[in-house]
């Protein structure tokens, strides 16, 4: 072990524990404590947020339960036959994906370009990477497949300029990755494919509405979309989650992101 890093990288209370130690032995059990905790974040192979955090202000003083199953305090409940409505209202990140669809209104892009543009991002609630993939892999029993398709190909897509029709790489992505960054192979290759589709430009609409819609002045509304959403979105009765299709555990996931199993 790096000695000068394992030290620099205590925490302030392990520092303080370490130091208000009186005895050798003390000291000796407090260092022993703090290299525990940085092995354990180490090697932790269980997501911590399913955990009860004591200190967080919505648990009851009573409630004695170690885990989170179906029932955490911090989420608000949602209703036994969830529509997507309710998702985008309890659960997902609103406001990027809002602002690209109504950028697809505007510029008179298809209400299937509109609905794909207010579902692009909603991946993100289960997965960060590749999340283009896990969005449209969620929406696929309830969309028509050029919308999910053009979802999913948006993810490659982002990486790759196309000058004819007005789409750069996004100049946030130098800053985010570097200007040395090059896309992955796979990303490429993606790219490549798609690029020769028929619904290519269902899918590249998504990418140019995208990069404008970060404006953090402008608050866009979801209801805004509840009559594209209701021709273009097969509704479940019995609710997303619910209605035992092939995504239903993912649309589940979101519900209950911390439950225990
Ligand atoms: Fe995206
Ligand atoms: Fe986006």
């Amino acid at each position: 072990m790096d000695r000068r890093k394992f030290l620099n990288n205590l925490s302030v209370t392990a520092v303080a524990s370490i130091a208000g130690a009186t005895t050798l032995s003390a000291k000796a059990d407090a260092l022993e404590d703090a290299l525990e905790d940085s092995l354990e974040e180490k090697f932790r192979i269980k997501p911590s947020h399913c955990y009860i955090d004591t200190g967080r202000p919505k648990r009851a003083a009573d409630d004695k339960r170690p885990y989170y199953q179906h029932d955490e305090p911090l989420l608000s409940k949602m209703p036994k036959a969830p529509t997507l409505m309710d998702f985008y209202l309890q659960r997902f990140p609103t406001n990027h994906v809002t602002q690209s669809a109504r950028l697809a209104l505007k510029r008179g892009s298809d209400e299937k370009v509109v609905l794909a543009c207010l579902l692009h991002d909603i991946g993100l609630n289960i997965m960060g990477t590749d999340h283009g993939y896990w969005a449209a892999q969620l929406v696929r029993p309830y969309v028509d497949e050029e919308v999910s398709w053009a979802i999913e190909k948006h993810q490659a897509l982002r990486f790759f300029a196309d000058h004819e029709v007005g789409y750069e790489y996004p100049v946030r992505y130098l800053e985010y990755f570097g200007e040395d960054y090059v896309p992955e192979p796979y990303l490429k290759e993606e790219h490549d494919r798609a690029k020769n589709h028929k619904w290519y430009m269902t899918a590249r609409e998504i990418t140019i509405h995208d990069v404008y819609a970060f404006d953090a002045d402008l608050q866009v509304e979801v209801q805004e979309f509840t009559d594209i959403i209701g021709r273009h979105f097969k509704q479940p009765k019995e609710g997303l989650g619910f209605d035992g299709s092939e995504t239903a555990h993912m649309w589940r996931s979101v519900i209950w992101p911390n439950n225990f199993l």
